[in-house]
């Protein structure tokens, strides 16, 4: 062996063990670069004398590259390992630390469906007249949804195609009309009271029909009750949900459960009772049917005719909610159309 073979391999031997300690003895990231830079840089001893291997003998060649290469590996994975002590470490420090620069996230703020402040509009007037707030079922029997209601057997609207049946005795609710049945089989007179709820009926979809819909059933029996009390409350309504001089109108009209019975117009808001297409030219929007208790229903739920007089109106909630926010398509509350709603 040459003497310069000797020497590489003994300065190896010597590197290795230098490295070695100084590994031992560094702290942090600054400290391991420079240890890098000393012991793997490009002006290491290392390169140094790996860059020397070539002027070795023939046959020496081997030998002295194998104990270079040796040293360059465990000098690297030691790199290594300590590098990622201080990532383990780092990582560990920041447990559970919150990142107060990070721009924090904004809650959507969601809002009441349409239909539902509308409903809430109305609730608050009538529940400042005194009215409560009554339900029932939406799968209803024939005998609250018509029968009791005063509608012949051989009536249209008890017809299939006008009704959605769930058998020969139940159905969907066609109206909240049989609420007013219900309350009145369960409590004595006076009362008064509002009924919100959904409706069903077999309508084909378009701008102003949709075969589920709302209403509001109002109901109000007690002494001395007149047609004007009804109107009075009515017009009063109109006025408080559409704005003061709005004008309301009964159109005579037919329901089996009220005598007299009126379909209830109001002013057409767009174009203050003049005429445009919102209202068809009429100047009028119809919102509720209404009436005077028919005495025949007080008779069905054993209330004396004689002694008990009531008014009942019935009002579509999509209808109002639609001219009170200039809605030109009942399908528009149905859809979850985010734009649409978002707007309310
Ligand atoms: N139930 C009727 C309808 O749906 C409305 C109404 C209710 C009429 C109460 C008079 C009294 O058309």
């Amino acid at each position: 062996m040459t003497d310069e073979t000797r020497k590489l391999l003994a300065e190896t031997t010597a590197l290795k063990k230098a490295a070695g300690e100084a590994a031992a003895s560094v702290a942090d990231e600054k400290e391991l670069e420079r240890w890098r830079v000393k012991f793997l840089g490009r002006k290491s001893a290392l390169s140094r004398l790996s860059k020397s291997l070539s002027s070795l003998p023939e046959a020496e060649k081997p030998a002295a590259g194998r104990a270079l290469n040796e040293l360059r590996a465990e000098l690297e994975g030691r790199y290594g390992r300590i590098q990622r002590q201080f990532a383990e470490k780092k990582a560990e420090a920041g447990k559970g630390r919150i990142d107060y620069t990070l721009p924090g996230i904004t809650p959507a703020i969601g809002s009441l469906h349409p239909i539902t402040k509308t409903y809430y509009e109305i609730a608050a007037f009538f529940t400042a007249l005194g009215f409560s707030i009554a339900d029932g079922p939406e799968v209803e029997d024939e005998f609250h949804n018509f029968g009791a209601l005063n509608f012949p057997p051989d009536h249209p609207s008890r017809d299939a195609q006008d009704t959605l049946y769930i058998n020969d005795e139940w159905l969907l609710r066609t109206h909240t009309s049989p609420v007013q049945v219900r309350v009145m089989l369960s409590q004595e007179p006076p009362l008064r009271v509002i009924v919100p709820g959904r409706c069903y009926r077999a309508d084909a979809v378009d701008a102003s029909h949709y075969p589920v819909f709302h209403q509001v059933e109002g109901l109000l029996v007690d002494d001395n009750v007149s047609l004007g009390d009804l109107k009075g409350t009515l017009a009063a309504f109109a006025e408080y949900v559409f704005g003061p001089g709005t004008k309301m109108r009964f159109r005579p009209h037919f329901f089996p459960f009220t005598e007299p019975s009126a379909e209830v117009d109001v002013s057409c808001a767009v174009c203050d009772g003049v005429g445009c297409p919102t209202c068809g030219g009429k100047g009028w929007l119809e919102i509720a049917g209404a009436g005077m208790v028919h005495p025949s229903v007080f008779r069905n739920v054993g209330y004396d005719p004689e002694r008990w007089v009531g008014y009942a109106f019935g009002m579509g909630v999509e209808r109002i909610a639609m001219l009170k926010y200039g809605v030109n398509d009942i399908r528009l509350f149905y859809e979850n159309d985010f734009a649409f709603l978002q707007q309310f």
